[in-house]
């Protein structure tokens, strides 16, 4: 159903036919097809520019010559303007052979066996120990999400990481606040918060008294040194996180394979570190050890501190080694803050230093910020907007709303659910993952611009008119979709699987939440312009077809970026 190859495969026996080329071959012919700016210009156009040097003739001429050689069902009509070859579908059979393809995969539309046998590593959200989620980590947990949806679907295998921050000396100090002012009842109702309201303490009580700095020191020293006491407290910290973070993942529906976090790999930097001193490659500076990047222009990478202990880098190092070991890895990709920029560079240098080519296979996949109706986020300053909250109040918000627009919707409460989550997912989706991100619930909740529940309507406006159509029995008549808003839509269908494969290819989910809006704007389009269930049984087999087309193409992109489909709302 490659219509672009087989468009080019007619294009090569017609060189081959004029001029006796055997070049270019029919998937660089493929390549070199664009698509007209507008659709007077055809579906598909071919420029002959290039071919002119070799076959020393004029674009114009070369043209002429391959669009004399050229007829085929598929294409109605060729024309020559200027040095393009435009190519005009022929629309019945586009319509026929389009909908028949799409309706084959029930479902499944530009799912592809790509990546069989490939496996995948995905690293995101990677939260912190006893620090809350904030709407500040939307984007790595969401634009993780959606790309190991988008893997999968591609037939990859996933693995989904959180590399948990769940080691470092602040974690001493916490025990020992806890130790000193705690009381367990007070963690178990205030969750997280209380276990950051405890690390403030301690650092306004430090601020008095020096000599606390060095009680948290020694009560790292001895989660190091796996002590009873600190290991259950620490432990129990993490089962609080965790217990809260869920209920943000159970909102997004967002899963993990591992939780193996940092101090996972606390018994794993060993090897590593004795491989880069037997390559050489650590060298002292200022009693710290570290691998020199100068020749490449980064600043040292830090592996172990003067006093032995290590670092993020040196947990990410033997993660790396780790994941490679344990997954044998195809593409490991970090979903992470563009600051940590340079940490990641450094950190895919030392292994190519190391000697190991995978280091090619992994990728940083960074994104700009988020900011809240204009405003930075702020942690120190206090301007903190919750990931739970944002959520909740989002699903309080679309709630008010359904109850305005649909009193009478049977599941008012799941639809709230679908439509809150989705416009905020939506919103942290629909731009190059590299943009700063600023939410705004005017432009999140609208249920007209380019929003999630502007395409979850559309999508329950196709069930409803599936509804009410039933069962139908005549067989589609093709010609009914002939008019400029059925092809429009029809081609949106159809290159539905290149936006997806572009999507995974640059490891960007908003080229599915662009596409995908653009099928529910073609849809709406279509809806006004004709009637879908008239008087004609085979014209409206059609419609109906092309609605059930756009309908299960629709959820796939939203199930692509993270995002439900209601059927009613
Ligand atoms: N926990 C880190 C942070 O919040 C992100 C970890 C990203 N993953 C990694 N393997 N370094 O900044």
């Amino acid at each position: 159903m490659d219509m672009k190859m087989r468009i080019a495969e007619l294009v090569c026996a017609a060189l081959k036919d004029a001029f006796g080329a055997d070049e270019p071959a029919a998937p660089a012919v493929a390549d070199m097809l664009e698509i007209p700016p507008e659709p007077g210009l055809g579906d598909y156009a071919f420029p002959c520019f290039k071919l002119a040097r070799t076959l020393r003739k004029g674009p114009p001429q070369i043209a002429a010559a391959l669009a004399e050689r050229i007829s085929a069902p598929e294409t109605a009509s060729v024309q020559c303007v200027g040095g393009y070859l435009n190519f005009f579908l022929n629309r019945e059979n586009f319509a026929r052979e389009t909908l028949e393809a799409v309706l084959a995969q029930s479902g499944r539309w530009g799912a592809s066996d790509v990546g069989a046998g490939k496996t995948v590593c995905l690293d995101y959200s990677s939260i912190n120990i006893a620090k809350r989620f904030h709407i500040g980590h939307l984007s790595t947990t969401m634009i993780g999400h959606s790309l190991r949806r988008i893997y999968d679907f591609s037939g990859y295998r996933t693995v989904s990481i959180n590399h948990l921050g769940d080691w470092g000396t602040q974690f001493g100090k916490m025990v020992c606040a806890y130790k000193k002012w705690g009381r367990k009842e007070d963690v178990e109702a205030g969750g997280v918060q209380a276990l950051v309201d405890l690390y403030v303490r301690f650092h306004k009580e430090a601020e008095k008294d020096p000599a606390l700095d060095d009680e948290g020191r020694a009560w790292f020293k001895k989660i190091e040194d796996g002590d009873e006491e600190a290991l259950s407290i620490f432990n129990w910290f993490k089962d609080v996180t965790l217990k809260d973070t869920q209920r943000v993942y159970d909102l997004l529906g967002v899963t993990f394979d591992s939780y193996a976090g940092e101090s996972f790999y606390q018994d794993k930097m060993e090897p590593v570190i004795q491989e880069l001193r037997e390559k050489h490659l650590l060298v002292e500076s200022e009693g710290a050890e570290v691998v020199d990047l100068s020749e490449d222009g980064m600043p040292p990478c830090l592996i172990l501190k003067k006093d032995g202990t290590t670092l993020y880098a040196t947990r990410d190092l033997a993660a790396a080694f780790y994941r490679k070991r344990t997954y044998n890895f195809d593409k490991s990709l970090y979903i992470v803050a563009y600051q940590q920029d340079l940490h990641f560079r450094q950190l895919f240098k030392v292994i190519e230093k190391m000697g190991y080519p995978w280091y090619k296979d992994m990728e940083h996949v960074s994104f700009g910020m988020v900011s809240y109706e204009g405003q930075a986020l702020a942690t120190r300053k206090g301007n903190i907007v919750y990931l739970e909250d944002l959520l909740r109040r989002a699903v309080d918000k679309a709630r008010e709303i359904i109850e305005e627009k649909s009193p009478n919707l049977e599941n008012k409460e799941e639809v709230a659910r679908q439509i809150g989550i989705g416009a905020v997912i939506y919103s942290d989706l629909q731009n190059s993952r590299i943009k700063d991100i600023d939410f705004r619930w005017d432009r999140a909740l609208n249920f007209d611009g380019e929003t999630a529940p502007y395409v979850q309507y559309t999508h329950t406006r196709c069930c409803s008119v599936l509804r009410k159509a039933g069962e139908l029995s005549a067989a589609p008549d093709y010609a009914a979709l002939c008019d400029d808003e059925a092809q429009a839509l029809l081609r949106l269908l159809a290159r539905f699987p290149e936006a997806v494969q572009e999507a995974r290819e640059r490891n960007e989910p908003f080229m599915v939440t662009r596409h995908t809006t653009q099928i529910a704007q073609a849809y709406n389009k279509f809806y006004y312009e004709h009637r879908i269930l008239d008087d004609d049984p085979a014209a409206t087999a059609a419609r109906v077809a092309l609605t059930r087309a756009a309908r299960d193409t629709i959820k796939t992109g939203l199930y692509l970026i993270g995002i439900e489909a209601p059927e009613q709302m």
